[in-house]
C-alpha cells in the first residue's frame, strides 16, 4: 500500500468555502494519474481514525494539490493546519480516467469539487476540448481560469443564473450531444444526480462517458467493502465493485444506479 508523509506547503482559501492545499510529495506527485485520489489522515481526529479521500487536483514538480470544501469535522480541522504540518497520506489510489486516444472530442463535465480531477485530466489528455461547469451560484463554479489557461473552451451554467447560462450543466451538455455534433467522449465528476444525468444522455447519444463516483470510504484500499457499487457486465450479469480500488472511474453503461430516476 503506498503510504507516506507529506508536509503542507500552503493553504489558500478559494471562493465558495473551498481551500487549495499544496503538499510536498515528490513520489506521489510523480506516480499520480488524473482521477486518482489520496486518502488523508487528519490530525486531531484519532478517535474515529478514518482517513478522508480527496481527488488529485494537480501533480508535478514534487508537489501535489487538492481542492477541498469544508463540509464537516475533518475538513474543518484540515483548514486550520498551518504550513509545515506533516500529514499521513495514502496514495495515489484508484484507477484514474482512461486517457482518450484523441479521435473523439473530449467533453469534461464538472460540478462542485468534481472539477478538481478534471483540471488534472485536462493537462494530460492528448486533445483539448470543451469543459462544462455547473454550480448553484457563481461562487460554486471553480477553476475556470485553470481550464482557459490550458486552452480548453469553457461553458458555465448556474442554477440562479449568476454566471453563464441559467440552468443545469446537463442542459449545456444536451446541446453538445445533439445530432450533427462531432463524436464525443465524456469525463465527469460531481454529485450523483449530475453523474447519472450525464450518463443517461451519453448512452442515448451513443457516447462513452467515464464517471467518477463519490462514495463514502473507510479503508480506501478495497478491504472493508464500505464503498461497493453494482456494475452490469456486457452479458447482463451483475458484478460488485469497490469504488476505492476498482474505481472511482466507471463507464456509464456499467453503473447500476440504486435509487429510482
Ligand atoms: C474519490 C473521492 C474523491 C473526493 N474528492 C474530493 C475533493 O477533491 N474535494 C472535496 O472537497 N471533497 C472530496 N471528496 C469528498 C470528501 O472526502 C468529503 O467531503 C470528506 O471526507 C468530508 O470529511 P469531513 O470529516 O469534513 O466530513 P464529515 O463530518 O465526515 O461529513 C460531513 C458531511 O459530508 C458528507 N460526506 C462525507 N464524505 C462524503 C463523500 N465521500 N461524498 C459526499 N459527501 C460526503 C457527510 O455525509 C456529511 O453530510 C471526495 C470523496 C471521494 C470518495
Ligand atoms: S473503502 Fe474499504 S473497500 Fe472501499
Amino acid at each position: 500500500m503506498p503510504l507516506g508523509e507529506a508536509a503542507i506547503l500552503e493553504q489558500t482559501p478559494v471562493s465558495g468555502g473551498y481551500c487549495l492545499l499544496r503538499l510536498a510529495a515528490p513520489e506521489l506527485a510523480a506516480a499520480a494519474q488524473p482521477g486518482q485520489f489520496i486518502h488523508l489522515r487528519i490530525p486531531g481526529l484519532e478517535t474515529t481514525a478514518l482517513r478522508r479521500p480527496f481527488s488529485i487536483y494537480r501533480a508535478g514538480a514534487g508537489e501535489l494539490a487538492i481542492l477541498y470544501k469544508r463540509v464537516g469535522r475533518g475538513t474543518d480541522v484540515l483548514a486550520t493546519l498551518p504550513a509545515g504540518t506533516r500529514l499521513s497520506v495514502m496514495g495515489p489510489l484508484g484507477n484514474g480516467f482512461p486517457l482518450a486516444s484523441g479521435d473523439r472530442l473530449p467533453i469534461l463535465v464538472g460540478g462542485g469539487y468534481g472539477v478538481a480531477p478534471l483540471v488534472f485530466l485536462a493537462t494530460r489528455l492528448p486533445r483539448k476540448g470543451v469543459v462544462l461547469l455547473g454550480g448553484r451560484r457563481a461562487a460554486d463554479v471553480l477553476c475556470i481560469a485553470d481550464f482557459e489557461a490550458l486552452g480548453w473552451s469553457v461553458e458555465v451554467a448556474t442554477q440562479d443564473g449568476s454566471l453563464g447560462t441559467e440552468g443545469l450543466v446537463t442542459d449545456l451538455l444536451g446541446r453538445h450531444l445533439d445530432a450533427g455534433a462531432p463524436p464525443a467522449e465524456l469525463f465527469a465528476c460531481g454529485p450523483d444526480g449530475m453523474l447519472r444525468a450525464v450518463g443517461t444522455r451519453a448512452i442515448a447519444a451513443g457516447c462513452r462517458a467515464w464517471l467518477s463516483l463519490d462514495h463514502h470510504m473507510v479503508c480506501g484500499i478495497g478491504a472493508c467493502l464500505a464503498c461497493v457499487q453494482r456494475l452490469r457486465e456486457a452479458d447482463g450479469s451483475i458484478h460488485i465493485a469497490r469504488v476505492c480500488k476498482d474505481g472511482p472511474i466507471f463507464e456509464a453503461r456499467t453503473i447500476v444506479w440504486e435509487d429510482p430516476a
